[in-house]
């Protein structure tokens, strides 16, 4: 079974709530996703391996831990995946991005795919599906789909905002992923968003309502 896993430290706690703020405007929602996806890394890569290796200090030789394992992948659902993007390449730099695009039909709230570019070899690679947003869930159901079909078998959905049906659903879809939010919210509204959410995180982060 996935495992949900909120990521409720007071810096994260407190940089979200500034987020939902309807007067907050696009510069500080961006950079405030972006520190949140930083902060969230950090637990999302909680479990990644370490190998003992030699290296020698200025005073003597020692071992000391090296990241080992699987290569990372970050997959932004676009459009608004990508504002996390930067908080987790400032962690690892040499992360390759995919890209998955989706978006909502407005009446039957389904996702509809529109692009999907990823790198050669991700099926070898640790991938980390970005999106602020878990309503529904059908968008990261679907991502995590595509993804599945291309062979990735390590695949784990950070998002800062979740529904209960949407965690719900991938928790049925895709049992072998684990989930990271820095939020469960209270329910859906009739337009399947997220109640009490934040709006359109899309259109918070580049400015098009
Ligand atoms: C939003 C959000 C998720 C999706 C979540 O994207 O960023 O991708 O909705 O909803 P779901 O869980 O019900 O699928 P949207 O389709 O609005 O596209 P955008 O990011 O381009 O604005
Ligand atoms: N997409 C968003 O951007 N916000 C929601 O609340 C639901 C879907």
């Amino acid at each position: 079974m996935s495992q949900l896993h909120v990521i409720n430290h007071p810096m994260i706690q407190h940089k979200l709530t500034i987020m939902r703020m309807k007067e907050t405007g696009s510069k500080d929602f961006r950079e405030l996703l972006k520190e949140i996806a930083l902060l969230m890394g950090y637990e999302v890569l909680r479990d990644l391996p370490l190998t003992d290796i030699e290296i020698e200090t200025p005073i003597c030789k020692t071992m000391a831990k090296t990241i080992s394992g699987r290569k990372l992948a970050i997959v932004p659902i676009l459009r608004a995946g990508l504002g996390m993007v930067e908080g987790l390449q400032s962690l690892v730099p040499v992360a390759k991005v995919g890209h998955i695009g989706l978006y909502r039909n407005e009446e039957t709230h389904k996702p509809v795919v529109y692009y999907c570019k990823l790198p050669k070899d991700i099926q070898k690679r640790t991938v980390i599906i970005t999106d602020p947003m878990l309503a529904t869930g059908g968008s990261a159901c679907d991502a995590l789909a595509m993804l599945k079909e291309r062979g990735c078998t390590d695949v784990r959905l950070m998002c800062l905002v979740g529904a209960p049906e949407g965690i719900a659903k991938v928790q049925a879809e895709h049992p072998d992923v684990d989930i990271f939010l820095a939020a469960v919210d209270d329910h859906l509204n009739e337009n399947a968003y997220i109640v009490p959410g934040l709006g359109d995180a899309g259109d918070r982060i580049f400015g098009t309502k």
